[in-house]
């Protein structure tokens, strides 16, 4: 591989060579970006994982909240309950001896246990906008610019995430300022009640090893999985498999799969790796086109997609 190394020619790539990137097949990144580029925007679409990819993995030195970690119930009792599931299924989501058909159903316990527990302890919208304003959490700088930047060119964006969409888009709304309508969150969502109480989630739950068939797969109705209402959606979303080429980004391997529902015909992947670096630094570099260290900010992405179009 080539840390760092002066094979690369483009501007793009000499922008990305600082201390905190990593890429090991310059050459091949430059024809996927020239591929792209010659499609137009109107073939292109962005889909990034949340948490820890389009936030920060650390905030004032201490681990970053999830969406599901920040939330609050405003209820003690309910809380140390989802506290106590997490302890008891986040070993099991990482290990890497369990098989996944095994896990996935583990998975769904998890999530389902959960959501049980959102609604019986009656969590209100109010109790969300609290918790992420109490919450620390923090975009990686460049997150809006690179928003503003796709939005300008109409290029949508699909956040995927098997956490809770009502807290990501309140988690949006306190920490850009503002809303975007090119960015879609694909994720669980609530169904509150004319008091503001939880009553029940929308479509079939989304965790962590399927949140890539969810997205973008057009076979089952999209109002019964991803809980969205209108025919002007459903149309919106048969566009979105039309958008064949695709910049993705995760933080994990398994985010990778995010674009398994698309028939994609160019994909640059990158991958931001937070953790276990030493470790994972030889998986990561082989799978993503670029990866990106510590906690690094979105400025390459940034101009790595003002390249393109
Ligand atoms: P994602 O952000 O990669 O889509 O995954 C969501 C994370 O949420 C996953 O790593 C497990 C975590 N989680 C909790 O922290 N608490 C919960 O109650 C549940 C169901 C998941």
């Amino acid at each position: 591989g080539h840390e760092n190394n002066s094979l690369a020619k483009s501007p793009m790539e000499q922008s990305n060579l600082s201390a905190n990137t990593v890429m090991d097949h310059p050459r091949a990144l430059t024809d996927k970006i020239n591929l792209i580029r010659d499609a137009g925007p109107s073939k292109f679409q962005v889909i990034a994982d949340f948490d820890a990819t389009l936030t920060r993995y650390r905030v004032n030195g201490l681990r970053g909240q999830t969406s599901h970690g920040l939330l609050q119930q405003g209820n003690a009792y309910y809380d140390a309950k989802r506290q106590a599931l997490y302890d008891h299924y986040h070993p099991l989501e990482i290990s890497p001896l369990i098989p996944v058909d095994e896990k996935t159903k583990l998975m769904e316990e998890w999530w389902s246990k959960t959501h049980e527990l959102l609604i019986e302890g009656g969590l209100t919208y109010e109790a969300i906008k609290k918790s992420v304003a109490d919450s620390s959490i923090a975009f990686r700088q460049g997150v809006t610019e690179l928003f503003e930047f796709l939005e300008k060119k109409e290029i949508p964006v699909l956040i995927f995430s098997a956490g809770l969409a009502d807290v990501i888009e309140e988690v949006l709304r306190q920490n850009l300022h503002r809303t975007f309508k090119n960015v879609k969150i694909v994720s669980n969502r609530m169904v509150f009640n004319d008091d503001g109480q939880l009553v029940s989630f929308k479509g079939k739950l989304i965790h962590v090893l399927n949140k890539n068939e969810h997205a973008l797969d057009m076979a089952a109705p999209l109002h019964d999985r991803l809980g969205v209402d209108t025919a002007e959606e459903d149309e919106e979303n048969a566009n979105m498999k039309k958008r064949t080429n695709v910049l993705l980004m995760g933080d994990h391997l398994g985010d990778l799969r995010m674009s398994d529902g698309l028939n994609y015909e160019t994909r640059i992947s990158i991958g931001f790796l937070n953790d276990n670096i030493e470790k994972s630094l030889e998986s990561y570099r082989e799978a993503f086109d670029l990866v990106y260290l510590n906690d690094a900010p979105m400025w390459g992405v940034l101009e790595l997609v003002s390249q393109l179009f």
